[in-house]
Parts: structure tokens; C-alpha cells; sequence
């Protein structure tokens, strides 16, 4: 039996989770409105809110599990990749919590947690994915077709080489005066909208990478000459702009896994990170899914954003393997999967 306190502080949600080996107690997760105005996040900003938040929301989460600070077996935090400042907040705070404690310190890569959400173990009878599996890992910071061969053994097979598929997502939803971030306003507009409406280029890029930069200068171009005949041009057309936009970035995520599908035989697909949360997404892989009789893990909304009960999961085997960290540990901003 172990019981796991896990913070996560790599961007702008502040998290922290108790679990009981693989049961989640709590997951506390302050999210950062100060961003909102700015069209992604202001690092300075996030530090600081991350310094707020870090110990009411510790103390939120031990108090809604129910057990006290001396039933903790080890504290797993976020190593990276992340934002410097904000990882430090989390990364400073599981080590005193360590040494007060004299517990065990495990670091956990934020890319493996978002894929080993989908062993949190939810309810009875429940399906996990069976090794070696693929994950699509889609956030504000990353695009990647993961091969998992095990819960500690990963290799990236493709990524994007500009833009991530969030960041595609909150671009897009900027040029439309959508608030950051615009990802989920864009899949509550588009399901009123007609993604056939407005046509993207599909860029072509080699292997299993991804490119979304070109997409970005295409629509920002599209906009300015349409804004240019109608000056009402976004309002009037918001939602079908809306649901054309999505559909060229769930388009790109599509083709790719189709093609890492075929080259590896493997028919078991997982998708992680805060795009995941994507309806469009989601539907359009399991429909997918069903054509070419693939295995689709999705993950409950609220292990798909940022959260800490994914770095609980991801801390879990790594305890039952004795993988600790020594107290100098330093956060690493570019930790690779
Ligand atoms: O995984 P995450 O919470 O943070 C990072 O590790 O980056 O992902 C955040 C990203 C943002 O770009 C946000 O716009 C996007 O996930 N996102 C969505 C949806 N919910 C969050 N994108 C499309 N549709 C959604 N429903
Ligand atoms: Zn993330």
C-alpha cells in the first residue's frame, strides 16, 4: 500500500493529488484567469500565481482525502518540461515537504504522465491500454505519437516541428478575439458551425512529424481578406469558422496516427494532454477507430488538462521500482519523453 502526494506546477495549473496506490483521493487544481487577456501564458504571471496557490491547494487536497500529512509515503512533483519559474515553485516545494517528512522524492516527466492517466483506475471492469500501445499526446506545449512499450519505457516516433495542436488552437481562437485559451471556446463554437465551410491547406511534412505553423499564417491570411471586404466578416461567421479551423488541426492529428497506426501494426490508441478534451477529436477517432477496428482510450475530462493525479499515476511506478531522486534535483525546462 503506498499513499502518493503529487504536485504539478508546469505551466498554469497549480495541482496537487493524494493517491492510494492507484485510486485518486483528491486532485485540487487552481487554474491561472490571469492569462486570459494575453493570448497564452506570461511566464512571469504564472510563477507568481503558482507561489500563491501551491499551499492552499496542498492543503486542500491532503484535507479532502482524508489522511494526515504522516501517511504520506513519497512526493512526486513535475520535472519538466515546463516553464523554469513555474516548475521551481512545485519542484522547491516537494523538497522541503520531503525532508520535513523524511520521505522518498520521485520526479515525474509531465509528457509520461498525460499518457499514464489512462491507469488511474476508475471503476470496476475498467479497460487499460495493453503494451506496446500508441499515444497522441496534444497540449499547448507539445504534439507527439509516442510508441509506450511499458509504464517506464517510451520513444517518440513523430513531433511537431513548430507549433503545437493547442497552440494552433489558441492562435487561431486569438485571431478570432477568442480569450486564452481558445481551445475550448473553439469546440463549444464549432459544434454550432459547418467545418466543411472554410478550406485549410493540409502541410505536408515527411514521417510522423507535425507542422501547424503553415495553417496559422493561411487562416491569419484568410481572415485579414475577408476582414478587408467585410469588417463583420469573424462575428458573422464565427461559428462556422469555428468548426473549419478545428477541422484542419483534428485533420493533421488524424492523418498522422493513421500513419503510425499502419507502419507499426499497432492497433491500440491513446490520446493524452489538454486537446485531448476535444469533442471533434474524440469523435472523429472513434469513428476512426471503428473503420479500422482500433482499440480508443480517451481520458475522463478532468485528467485530460493539466492536473496532478496524472503525476500521482506516473510517481506510482516509479515508487514501486524504488526511483527516487536526491534533494538536488533541478527542474528541467526541455525534459525529454
Ligand atoms: O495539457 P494542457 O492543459 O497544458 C499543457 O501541457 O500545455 O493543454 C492546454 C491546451 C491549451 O492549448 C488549450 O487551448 C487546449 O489544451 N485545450 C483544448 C480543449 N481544452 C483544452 N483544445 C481544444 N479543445 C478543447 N476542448
Ligand atoms: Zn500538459
Amino acid at each position: 500500500m503506498s499513499i502518493i502526494l503529487a504536485i504539478e506546477s508546469s505551466c498554469d495549473e497549480t495541482s496537487a493529488s493524494i493517491m492510494k496506490d492507484k485510486i485518486i483521493l483528491s486532485n485540487i487544481i487552481a487554474n491561472q484567469e490571469i492569462h486570459e487577456n494575453y493570448g497564452g501564458v506570461v511566464p512571469e504571471l504564472a510563477s507568481r500565481a503558482h507561489q500563491q496557490n501551491i499551499v492552499p491547494v496542498i492543503d486542500e487536497a491532503i484535507k479532502k482525502a482524508g489522511i494526515s500529512k504522516s501517511e504520506i509515503n513519497a512526493i512526486a512533483f513535475t520535472r519538466g518540461p515546463g516553464l523554469m519559474g513555474s516548475l521551481l515553485v512545485g519542484v522547491s516545494f516537494a523538497k522541503s515537504f520531503a525532508q520535513a517528512l523524511n520521505i522518498p522524492l520521485i520526479e515525474v516527466n509531465h509528457m509520461h504522465a498525460h499518457i499514464l492517466a489512462h491507469f488511474i483506475e476508475r471503476e470496476e471492469n475498467q479497460k487499460f491500454p495493453s503494451f506496446p500501445f500508441l499515444a497522441l499526446t496534444v497540449s499547448g506545449g507539445h504534439t507527439q505519437i509516442v510508441k509506450v512499450n511499458d509504464y517506464l519505457s517510451m520513444k517518440v516516433l513523430g513531433q511537431t516541428l513548430d507549433d503545437a495542436a493547442g497552440e494552433a488552437f489558441d492562435k487561431s481562437g486569438q485571431l478570432l478575439g477568442l480569450n486564452y485559451p481558445a481551445g475550448p471556446k473553439i469546440d463549444k463554437l464549432a459544434a454550432k458551425g459547418d467545418p466543411n465551410k472554410y478550406e485549410f491547406p493540409y502541410p505536408k511534412v515527411k514521417g510522423l512529424n507535425f507542422s501547424y505553423s503553415g495553417l496559422k499564417t493561411s487562416i491569419l491570411y484568410f481572415l485579414q481578406k475577408e476582414v478587408n471586404k467585410d469588417p463583420d466578416f469573424i462575428q458573422e461567421n464565427l461559428n462556422d469558422l469555428c468548426a473549419s479551423i478545428q477541422h484542419a488541426i483534428v485533420r493533421i492529428l488524424l492523418g498522422k496516427i493513421k500513419r503510425a497506426a499502419d507502419e507499426t501494426g499497432i492497433n491500440q490508441i491513446a490520446i493524452g494532454g489538454g486537446v485531448s478534451a476535444n469533442s471533434y477529436l474524440s469523435r472523429k477517432l472513434k469513428e476512426l477507430g471503428l473503420k479500422k477496428r482500433w482499440d480508443i482510450f480517451i481520458p475522463p475530462l478532468e485528467y485530460t488538462t493539466d492536473n496532478a493525479a496524472m503525476i500521482a499515476i506516473a510517481a506510482h511506478y516509479k515508487y514501486l521500482n524504488k526511483e527516487f531522486v536526491d534533494i538536488d534535483v533541478r527542474p528541467d525546462p526541455k525534459l525529454k519523453v
